[in-house]
């Protein structure tokens, strides 16, 4: 079995879907493992680490991809006509994917590996069951994100985060208001008290609460009510009626006026992303004040905010930094190839040195696109 790790191709991104250590464990399964050369370069992963760790290093992508069975990548393959690259014309028939594949915002992209031939896996439907938060890229990318965002905020913030007593005078401490508490708020709201901000918080999901609270944030309510259905048995949020938004606003309107650095990171599976800070709110901001907006990708929780930008309007500076994760590259990189390994490990047949999936497996079924020509997924196939 031949495993490639292609340098990524897309413009942006810095991640690599291997480690060394992945490197490693994949090798001991006596699989061979191709890295492309400089595949983690821009994660400051050498070509030599990977070799050190059981890889062979392939001149360029035809030679990576070349025979290969299984192919780990960050991003879906690229497909003809797309920024970069034709990837997915490299990937052999039959061969398996496992990649963030946008499936639900890219569905030209899904057919088009349909009709490749390819064993496509979407690991971002990763099911949110608890055996499979170790395989889940959502959640640690978003982790990562979280803190990120915080750092980034406090670098555009031009005044302190913690309360400073000086002989000279006393700096206030900075207010921090996190709108979502999924997985990047949380972090977000662990960094931010640890750098001694005051610390507020904002979700549509009842649970998040007492999250918010054992955190040492404060947890702003809009309407519990609503609230109660927020959450769907996969643990994500519904979209919610106009009726929420509009009390939402109301609420927000009023909390925001007195915040310095604001992290949105709500996200709807498959939407865009909901608007929670309306231009009028960032009017009502002080000057120097920041948002950072991570839902940028999926459009924005913030209208004003512009995708691979750090704007300033109405005297508020608006971050909408592109793939947040990429900016930690190397551990996302880390993070992310574990969660690769995580996924494959159970169905490696040690004996045969083969793979062999359980097609029934909840992560499998989950995640898996398509196979043998087909688009098999459910939330494709009308099943979901
Ligand atoms: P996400 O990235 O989809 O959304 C971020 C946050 O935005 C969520 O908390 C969501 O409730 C919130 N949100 C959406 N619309 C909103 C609105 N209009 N106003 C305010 N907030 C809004 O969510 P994420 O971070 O992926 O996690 C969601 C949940 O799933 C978390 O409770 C997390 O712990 C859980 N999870 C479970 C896993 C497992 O069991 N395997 C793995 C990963 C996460």
């Amino acid at each position: 079995m031949k495993i490639a790790i292609p340098r990524e191709c897309r413009p942006g991104e810095t991640r690599v879907a291997a480690s060394p250590e992945v490197v490693k464990k994949l090798a001991g399964f006596s699989f061979d493992v191709a890295v492309e050369k400089g595949a983690g370069e821009a994660a400051a992963i050498t070509d030599a680490n990977f070799k050190d760790a059981g890889a062979t290093i392939a001149e360029d992508a035809t030679a990576t991809y070349k025979n290969a069975d299984i192919v780990l990548k960050i991003q879906r393959p690229v497909t003809e006509g797309a920024e970069g690259q034709n990837e997915l014309s490299l990937i052999k028939k039959g061969a398996v994917v496992l990649a963030h594949m946008a499936a639900l915002t890219h569905k030209e992209d899904v057919a088009a590996m349909a009709e490749a031939g390819i064993t496509a896996f979407a690991m971002e439907l990763m099911p949110r069951i608890t055996r499979a938060q170790s395989m889940d890229i959502l959640s640690s990318q978003s982790n990562l994100a979280g803190y990120k965002a915080v750092l980034d905020g406090a670098a555009e913030y031009g005044s302190a985060f913690p309360m400073m007593m000086t002989a000279a005078g006393t700096v206030p401490p900075a207010k921090v208001f996190i709108m979502g508490v999924g997985v990047a708020g949380l972090q977000a709201i662990a960094t931010a008290k640890r750098l001694g901000a005051i610390v507020t918080a904002t979700d549509v999901r009842p649970a998040t609460k007492e999250q918010v609270e054992s955190l040492g944030g404060k947890f702003l309510e809009v309407d519990p009510e609503m609230e109660k259905n927020a959450q769907t048995e996969g643990g994500y949020a519904k979209e919610m009626p106009p009726e929420y938004f509009e009390k939402q606003k109301q609420v927000v309107s009023e909390h925001i006026k007195s915040q310095d650095l604001v992290i949105t990171t709500a996200l709807i599976p498959g939407r865009s992303a909901p608007v929670l800070v309306t231009e009028d709110m960032v009017k009502t901001m002080n000057h120097g004040s920041v948002i950072v907006d991570l839902a940028v990708e999926a459009g924005g929780n913030c209208p004003l905010s512009q995708l691979g930008e750090v704007v300033v309007k109405h005297g508020v500076t608006l971050v909408g930094h592109d793939n947040v994760p990429g900016r930690l590259a190397k551990d996302a990189s880390l993070l992310f190839a574990k969660n690769l390994l995580n996924f494959l490990s159970p169905h490696v047949d040690q004996e045969k040195k083969d793979l062999n999936f359980d097609w029934e497996d909840e992560t499998v079924a989950g995640t898996l696109l398509c196979r043998d020509g087909k688009v098999i997924h459910p939330m494709f196939t009308g099943g979901e």
